[in-house]
């Protein structure tokens, strides 16, 4: 899909069809001209609702305000609407909240992350037909829009939609084909492509490393796992941030093995680490003048007579101990070995960790939010912020002292799991809180995605399947600091 900005007025493009977005309802405005077909096709133009006139080669999508977060969505479901038409190519008008760029930005992310589709395995493909897009500086506001400004915006959504997508790609393939050495392979192109550098961690190396907790999680499956460390350093950085991601090929439980119902979808238990590494290629094709590191923990959770057992207690690359309670607790102590080792490698300002890490989280929160824990209220509510403006839905989760009480063991520092089924993610998070060393305990948040990643009944500008969840999140706060952060 490619986007062509003009200074032509929409009427002098010559597209197959023209999208107009009617803003909070307001059916006078001057770019809608088919008031009264609408009408009678019973077009209340709500939230994300389309009506394609065919005979006028025109598709109207309703925005409830003109805000990138509405936008977003609207420009989804409109090329989602044109998913079986035989156009290929779209005309649409400027729309700019008081004339900020973003909503611009909003409208692109949703044109490209609404036409997703995922076929690797489907003989008969079906991807989108519209190819270009041609977007014209007329202002729904009648503003005079900077090119300039207008260019940049398309540019930043068209490469953060892409890593979101090149997320999405990673989370949807099916286990057998992508297990660590695979992620490993793919990050290593991605930082090829990109400029990134990328470090792989064998077996070997993660034995020497003394992270035998992840390397107990992965004893059970013909897939070793790895642990890859992606760079972005450019000269002179305005600060140091770091992002670790649980990469759990599969997740079949361990031994304490999950019910049927449960283990479906358990491929989409590496998104963490998938959304680190679509991070780092956004962050990498922007260019921007933070230093970035992302670290993925990618393993396979797996039953058999070499797997590590709930009753045993192992020793994490911090030297804490921990006593194994149920092996589909297995994300926390994946986690834990690569949060010591990205701490070890490098003294960030800005420490986040992504992670499908607790069904709990999506029963607190519900299947569109993700969970945001730590020590500090001030990485909390960065976090909730930043992925508000991305267009993303998140929602701080503390941590209190009685809670952390619960995962105490009688055997050794620490327990894999909580002795009370209530306020799950937050025990996940506390016990993650224990590998987090003395210089970066204000620095951390844990970012639990296990509601949004993985979308069962399309939503937003989310089809079925991977969302790419903290990407678009990351990638703005990131950019953000970029702005905001003194020189160090
Ligand atoms: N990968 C799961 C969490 C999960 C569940 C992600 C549903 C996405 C959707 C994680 O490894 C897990 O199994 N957690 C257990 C923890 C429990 C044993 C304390 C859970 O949430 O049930
Ligand atoms: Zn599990
Ligand atoms: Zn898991």
């Amino acid at each position: 899909m490619n986007f062509e900005l003009t200074t032509l007025s929409v009427a002098e493009i010559d597209s197959d069809v023209e999208v107009i977005i009617v803003v909070d309802n307001d059916t006078k405005h001057r770019f809608v001209q088919d008031r009264k077909l609408l009408k009678k096709a019973g077009f209340s133009a709500g939230q994300d609702e389309t009506c394609l006139l065919i005979e006028k080669d025109r598709l109207y999508v309703g925005a409830e305000v003109l805000e990138s977060r509405a936008i977003r969505t609207a420009a989804a479901a409109a090329i989602k609407a044109l998913q079986s038409t035989k156009y290929k190519s779209i005309k649409v008008a400027t729309y700019t909240n008081k004339g900020c760029t973003y909503t611009l930005r909003g409208m692109i992310e949703g044109f490209m992350l609404g036409a997703y589709t995922f076929e690797t395995y489907k003989s008969k493909k079906k991807k989108n037909p519209i190819k270009h897009i041609s977007v014209s500086l007329d202002e729904y506001s009648e503003l005079e829009i900077d090119i300039g400004k207008a260019s940049e915006a398309i540019h930043k959504a068209q490469i953060t939609a892409d890593a979101t997508n090149f997320t999405r790609d990673i989370v949807n393939t099916t286990p057998d084909d992508c297990y660590p050495e695979v992620m490993a392979t793919i990050a290593e192109g991605m930082a090829e492509n990109t400029g990134l550098t990328c470090e792989v961690l064998k077996p070997k190396e993660l034995r020497k490393e003394k992270m035998e907790t992840l390397l107990a999680v992965a004893r059970a499956s013909r897939h070793t796992p790895r642990v890859i460390h992606l760079a972005h350093k450019p000269k002179n950085p305005k600060c140091v941030v770091t992002l670790v991601g649980k990469g759990l090929t599969y997740d079949s439980g361990g031994l304490s093995l999950k019910p049927a119902d449960f283990m479906v979808t358990m491929k989409a238990d590496k998104s963490g680490g998938s959304a680190v590494m679509g991070i780092m290629r956004a962050v990498a094709e922007l260019d921007l003048p933070i230093e970035v590191h992302g670290f993925v923990g990618a393993v396979e959770n797996m039953i058999g007579g070499d797997a590590y057992k709930p009753d045993d207690v192992l020793v994490a690359k911090n030297g804490k101990t921990i006593e194994i309670r149920n092996t589909d607790a297995e994300g926390r102590l994946v986690l834990a070995d690569t949060l010591c080792y990205a701490q070890q490698e490098v003294k960030a300002d800005y420490l986040f960790d992504f992670a499908t890490l607790t069904g709990a989280c999506v029963v607190g929160v519900g299947h569109y939010t993700s969970g945001i824990m730590g020590n500090s209220e001030e990485m909390k509510t960065l976090v909730v912020k930043e992925a508000k403006s991305a267009g993303e839905l998140a929602t701080a989760l503390d941590f209190n002292p009685y809670l952390k009480k619960t995962i105490k063991s009688e055997i050794a520092d620490v327990c894999n799991i909580s002795n009370t089924r209530y306020g799950g993610a937050i025990t996940a998070g506390q016990f993650l809180s224990e590998f987090i060393d003395e210089k970066h305990t204000d620095k951390w948040a844990h970012i639990d995605i296990a509601g949004p990643a993985f979308v069962e009944h399309a939503w937003g500008e989310n089809p079925f399947g991977a969302s790419g969840a903290g990407v678009r999140l990351m990638v703005r706060l990131i950019e953000n600091l970029a702005c905001s952060e003194q020189k160090h």
